[in-house]
């Protein structure tokens, strides 16, 4: 059982360390790993110490009365395991009070709330702005991205998300921007686009380890939907301003060869519209001296519903990367 939701949770919180013990099966996530040790019977479980004070103090000022639906919180975690939360003893109280609470949200002068957002964004406002002068390593790019301010992105995303790999990988893949959750974690490709990659990687025997990974656009565009951050394709003049860093990595990495992963990439890599169907498996000179090759993304084979094409496009990724793998003399 554990075995089977264990990914579940990994996905959710990526970015965090976290074990969840049973007395049949223990897993654990270092946010690289997941790995699984003997199940542990409750006397040997630390007791409850200051992180658990933190947990429900957090848990008690994120919960949204506004938003409370009790059914839908007995759905997703049944009573019958509460008795395992440290929150859990909060929630009746929190219940209790979330009509009074919601109705003074309702009535209190909007230009509080006005307020408390923009001084969150002039807050963010404050941090050091990159000022265009060209980096002299990764480091310093990772660093400076967090400044980018080349557009609006960065109002709505939790922090720019930069490339990472060796700094003299030879071969350079494009995506096109973080996605949720690469944009709360901020490492590239550990959603499930960079799940579909990684199965891509184990199938054309690639050592993920050797690439250097980044993307177009370093952060995540988005818009809100319900409680979800649906992801909103980067627009042409964000694609060009986000090329600086592209382009700053490059002569820094100096790749043999670059492959862009759909459309987005294959634009801010190649510098033009490319179409990726007509135009992979053929590598394209570019400036930089280094190949350019493009291919299909892997969030494009998420939403292919038809299997057989899900199949056809993973395969095309295959051989894609086979061939960019080839060419980088990897
Ligand atoms: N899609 C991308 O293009 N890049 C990521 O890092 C994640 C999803």
């Amino acid at each position: 059982m554990l075995e089977k939701t264990a990914p579940f949770f990994m996905r959710r919180y990526a970015s965090m360390r976290f074990s969840i013990l049973t007395p049949d099966l223990c897993a654990h996530w270092d946010t690289r790993a997941l790995t699984f040790t003997p199940g542990e019977d409750r006397a040997s479980i630390p007791p409850p110490d200051a992180l658990e004070e933190a947990w429900t103090l957090y848990y008690a000022s994120i919960f949204n009365p506004a938003r409370l639906k009790v059914s839908m919180m007995c759905k997703e975690m049944p009573k019958r395991y509460w008795r395992n939360l440290p929150e859990a003893a909060l929630i009746p109280q929190l219940i209790e009070q979330a009509a009074a609470r919601t109705a003074a949200m309702v009535h209190a002068d909007p230009s509080q709330t006005q307020r408390k957002v923009a001084g969150r964004a002039a807050a963010r406002a404050d941090l050091p702005v990159d000022d265009g002068e060209a980096p002299g390593s990764l480091k310093q790019i990772a660093q400076m991205i967090q400044g980018c301010r080349r557009r609006d992105l960065w109002r709505d995303a939790t922090q720019g998300v930069p490339g990472e790999g060796p700094s003299q990988a030879p071969l350079m893949l494009v995506g096109e921007q973080p996605g949720d959750q690469e944009d709360l974690a901020g490492r590239a490709f550990i959603g499930p686009a960079g799940e579909m990659l990684n199965k891509a990687f184990a199938e054309a025997a690639v050592d993920r380890s050797k690439l250097y990974l980044t993307n177009a656009v370093k952060h995540f565009k988005h818009e809100p939907r319900g409680k979800r951050r649906l992801h909103k394709t980067p627009n042409g003049g964000e694609v060009k301003a986000c090329r600086w860093w592209l382009d700053n990595e490059r002569r820094l990495v100096r790749p043999r060869v670059i492959l862009a992963l759909g459309a987005t990439a294959a634009q801010a890599v190649i510098g033009k519209p490319t179409p990726i169907l007509k135009s992979r498996g053929r590598p394209i000179q570019l400036d930089d001296q280094a190949q350019g090759l493009v291919t299909v993304h892997p969030s494009y084979l998420l939403r292919l519903p038809d299997p057989a094409a899900k199949a056809e496009g993973f395969a095309m990724l295959v051989d894609d990367l086979r061939m960019a793998v080839k060419l980088a003399g990897l």
